[in-house]
């Protein structure tokens, strides 16, 4: 609040970074806040407009700017997504913002997908540079990249001269208000037990204070229970819910988090759970591993590398290692996943469809990709 109030004081806007992990309400809060801004700019006169983006999507400054440009014009207008000078980009988005007027907040949610500095640079010296003479131009970023901020050009940093905002994770209690006030619109009188939101607001505080998980959580559990035509949501729901929503964070962290190695790592590791060859040691996964990756036409790393993958794997509780002792050369390494195949290989779809599906696994995989669908096989005689 207060670094908007020189909007209300008719000043020139600060620029504003906003960051904080996943789920802790930067997005609402600034929607909330935003909105509480055009109510009192209204009532004391202020001419404020607010042009807020999704990032996402959006990779670079010049398609940013685009959809700045298109969100001010009307639909026959539209500039299309690419085949424009950069220059002419950046002009037309002067012209639209001089021709609203006022003052302007720039709302950049999700700014870290942007890889590039220019839009920054060129919105943070817009005004300097006389681009714009009829406006006042305010930014305010929105990132759950912490790092993203100090990979700033050190020159767009310095004009930009922010003000940083930090969202701090919600505690458990914070979480249960949020969760109170959702519970009251969406749920009959009664209709949760008591502990039920204790439980989803311990559970998305649990790692790291996300709101969304614990709305998530809440939600799922509601769904169970009246599938099961239940009277109450109990502890119970929530605790089968939450493997549910567990599961999927685990799928979805598949495809998002790791890298194309890791993922094939994996897929190795889930090829051999099929076969029931696990517990399996590192030089299995990593043969199986070389066979997959040379039918995706990739050169496969070293045995080392797989070791950090598979290191990584567990600590992202996807796989889990155990220490043997006795082997030819001492102790050794064996690895299991630790969820459903079905499910991990749920997670290693965009993989599947590269490398093709692997005989092993024919039975647990549902879908037909965009690939050409063909299964393949590597041989299962071990050498171990
Ligand atoms: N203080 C709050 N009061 C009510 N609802 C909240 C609050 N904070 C967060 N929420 C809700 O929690 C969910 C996540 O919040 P939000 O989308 O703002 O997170 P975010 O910090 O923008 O996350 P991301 O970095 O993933 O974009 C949303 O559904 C939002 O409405
Ligand atoms: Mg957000």
């Amino acid at each position: 609040m207060q670094s908007l109030q020189p909007v209300i004081n008719g000043e020139e806007p600060d620029n504003i970074f906003v960051y904080g992990k996943t789920g802790v309400g930067k997005t609402a809060v600034t929607e909330y806040l935003t909105n509480e801004l055009s109510q009192s700019a209204s009532h004391y006169d202020i001419d404020l407009s607010i042009l807020t983006i999704s990032c996402k999507g959006a990779n670079t400054s010049y398609q940013t700017a685009i959809r700045l440009v298109n969100e001010r014009r009307s639909s026959d207008e539209q500039l299309s997504q690419a085949g424009h000078a950069e220059w002419k980009v950046y002009d037309a988005l002067w012209e639209e913002l001089d021709a609203l007027g006022g003052t302007i907040l720039i709302v950049l949610d999700e700014i870290d997908n942007i890889r590039d500095d220019e839009l920054l640079y060129q919105l943070s010296r817009a005004r300097s540079e006389n681009n714009i003479t009829e406006c006042k131009l305010g930014v305010i970023g929105i990132s759950n990249d912490l790092t993203y901020r100090d990979r700033l050009n050190a020159e767009v940093r310095s004009s930009l001269g922010e003000k940083t905002v930090f969202f701090p994770p919600y505690d458990a209690n914070e979480l249960r208000d949020v969760l109170q006030r959702r519970a009251n619109l969406a749920f009959q009188d009664g209709a949760l037990a008591p502990g039920v939101l204790q439980l989803c607001a311990a559970f998305g505080a649990k790692d790291s204070g996300d709101a969304r998980k614990a709305i998530t959580l809440l939600r799922e559990s509601g769904d169970l229970a009246r599938n099961e035509n239940a009277d109450q949501v109990t502890e119970d729901h929530v605790e089968r819910a939450r493997e549910t929503v567990e599961t999927e964070e685990v799928v979805e962290g598949i495809g998002e988090n790791l890298s194309e190695n890791e993922q094939l790592t994996l897929y190795a590791l889930a090829t051999l759970t099929a076969q029931s060859a696990t517990p399996a040691r590192t030089r299995r996964v990593y043969e199986r591993y070389t066979q997959l990756a040379n039918a995706a036409g990739r050169e496969p790393v070293s045995n080392r590398r797989i070791r950090d993958f598979l290191a990584e794997l567990e600590s992202m509780n996807i796989v889990q290692q155990q220490q043997q002792s006795g082997g030819t050369n001492g102790n050794y390494n064996e690895h299991e996943i630790v969820h459903d195949v079905d499910d991990v290989l749920r997670g290693l779809t965009e993989v599947l469809e590269a490398v093709g599906v692997h005989d092993s696994v024919t039975q647990h995989v549902t879908f037909h990709g965009g690939g050409d669908g063909d299964t393949f096989t590597t041989g299962t005689n071990t050498t171990s």
